[in-house]
């Protein structure tokens, strides 16, 4: 089904084309502990998200080594800010020769329009995908902000609001994925974290989904961390998520 190498890596497996793609969540807070999992992974199966924490402990070098390594990154800093100020962030990651950014779709319609007008001149863009919900928000926490319709109406008008803005795809929660491929169609991209397998514990995230069932909602990207991170055994951990993929 999939073939390991010397180094005990997954370098390939079949029905790869029919199983959602996996963007490993490198969030360590120092570079060894990152390395020693990257060194392990094959580039031209994973890709590497870099969020908040590595970012800003190790900057843009460290994507420069990735990339250098063949991996390509999803750069996760989830823009919110003005549309100047963003226009000119988005412009300067494009500028990395990122692979996917993101930027918070409640930012709203002027945020994303200079969001998306910032990577015009950029021959190959990066896609650019908007995060509609954290997966880590409960219903209770968003009329705490005073959001009074429901989690699943929020996560589809900042998804129909994305699609409008030209965005390539969003971030949300698996249980909104097949609805929202039904409204705007397949070449509107699902990035979905919030995956654990059996025994996994949940931490901070309320909306989880299993690998199998991400396939089953056709998701395109699933990001997994602490499932990865802060297992033993990385590699028989990947073998089982993929395995239940299969
Ligand atoms: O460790 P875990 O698998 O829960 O990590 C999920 C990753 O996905 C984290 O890096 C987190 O920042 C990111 N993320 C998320 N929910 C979103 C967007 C990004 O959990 N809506």
């Amino acid at each position: 089904m999939y073939i390991i190498d010397t180094r005990g890596c997954i370098v390939s497996y079949s029905n790869f084309f029919n199983i959602p793609k996996i963007i490993i969540a490198l969030d360590f807070c120092n570079k060894k502990s990152a390395m020693k999992l990257v060194n392990l992974l094959d580039p031209s199966i994973y890709y590497l998200k870099i969020g908040k924490e590595m970012f800003t402990i190790l900057g843009c070098k460290f994507i420069k080594e990735l990339q250098e390594m063949g991996f390509n990154i999803f750069l996760d800093l989830k823009f919110h800010d003005i549309p100047n100020t963003v226009f000119n962030a988005i412009k300067a990651a494009a500028d990395l020769g990122i692979w996917m950014l993101s930027v918070h779709a409640s930012g709203g319609k002027k945020m994303l329009i200079s969001a998306k007008k910032a990577l015009k001149s950029f021959k190959t863009p990066p896609l650019l995908i908007a995060v509609t919900a954290l997966t880590s928000l409960k219903e209770k926490e968003l009329k705490e902000i005073g959001i009074q319709i429901s989690l699943t109406e929020y996560i589809l008008k900042l998804s129909k609001l994305s699609h409008d803005c030209g965005l390539d795809g969003i971030v949300c929660p698996g249980r909104e994925a097949k609805k929202i491929k039904f409204l705007f169609g397949n070449k509107y991209k699902i990035i979905t974290p919030g995956i654990r397998i059996a025994k996994d514990l949940p931490y901070d995230q309320n909306n989880i989904i299993t690998p199998k069932k991400a396939k089953e909602l056709k998701i395109d990207y699933i990001v997994i961390g602490r499932s990865i991170t802060m297992s033993k055994n990385p590699i028989k951990k990947l073998d089982l998520i993929i395995k239940s993929m299969q």
